[in-house]
């Protein structure tokens, strides 16, 4: 990662994985630009330097807020990421409502989630379209953080590994492996996502071996080791710190716990 002006510190390496963890908030359609700005103050002033060292920590506001936030970061000299939480695979034309990630990219964006399962099932987004978006994030140096996950029915028919290993090789096909070793994967199982019933720590690293099996098995064994996989779905300060301690996992991707400063910095903490 690039370091910002001043002396802001870099994210170590975990000597574990050799990979950087990332904790990524996901703010969903929350907050707007004035709240936005509060929140991250607020976090800021919550969070120590060595957290910023333990871990990349990316934002992913709604849209509007970007320009704000970036703004902020920058001035204040923040050492957060700034994300996006989705974006569409053209440059630019006839595509009333949609952000393009040249856009985002301008706008200082680092990290963008594609694919997230609200995505795929309030807005039909597929496994065709998600690998375009994956691509195009790419081609705008920037980092997908790529969501997969089976729903609760696929689990009890015992889909989840097809359905996991679907999702990642139609995203990646078209990706070429020295890009794809940036690439980052949330494990997001659907049923655990705001439901307040986090996946079990060993359930969580079962997927993320999966996902990196499945990357190997189409690319390489290095790229696959240097995918980061991150675990999303209720994850709070009480059981952050499970998570981080697998080894199969680089970090987590929040959502509700991640609106509240005082929840979040102690998320980061624990
Ligand atoms: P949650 O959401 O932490 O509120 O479960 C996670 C996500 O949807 O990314």
């Amino acid at each position: 990662m690039v370091a910002r002006k001043g002396e802001a510190p870099l994210p170590k390496v975990n000597p574990r994985t050799g990979r950087t963890r990332l904790i990524a908030a996901n703010w969903k359609m929350n907050l707007n630009h004035l709240e936005a700005i509060q929140v991250v103050q607020k976090l800021h002033f919550k969070l120590r330097t060595s957290d910023y060292e333990y871990c990349e920590i990316s934002i992913h506001p709604p849209f509007v807020d970007i320009r704000s936030l970036q703004l902020l970061i920058d001035s204040d000299r923040m050492n957060f990421s700034l994300g996006a939480q989705n974006c569409y695979f053209e440059a630019k034309g006839a595509f009333t409502g949609e952000v393009s990630t040249q856009m985002l990219s301008k706008l200082g964006v680092r990290n963008v989630i594609v694919g997230h399962s609200e995505r795929r099932s309030i807005f039909q987004e597929d496994d065709g379209l998600i690998a375009k978006k994956v691509k195009a994030v790419f081609d705008s140096q920037m980092i997908p953080i790529l969501c997969v996950g089976e729903t609760a029915d696929e689990r009890s028919d015992g889909l989840s590994a097809d359905v996991l290993s679907r999702q990642v090789s139609t995203a990646i096909k078209a990706v070429t492996p020295e890009v794809l070793s940036n690439l980052v994967i949330a494990y997001e199982p659907v049923w655990a996502i705001g439901s307040g019933t986090p996946a079990s720590v060993k359930d969580a690293s079962d997927g993320a071996d999966l996902i990196r099996g499945t990357i190997e098995s189409i690319k390489s064994k290095e790229v696959a080791q240097a995918v980061r996989i991150l675990y999303g779905g209720s994850v709070t300060s009480a059981n952050s710190r499970d998570f981080l301690e697998s080894s199969s996992l680089d970090g987590l991707l929040v959502g509700g716990a991640s609106l509240d400063p005082d929840d979040f910095a102690a998320l980061i903490e624990a």
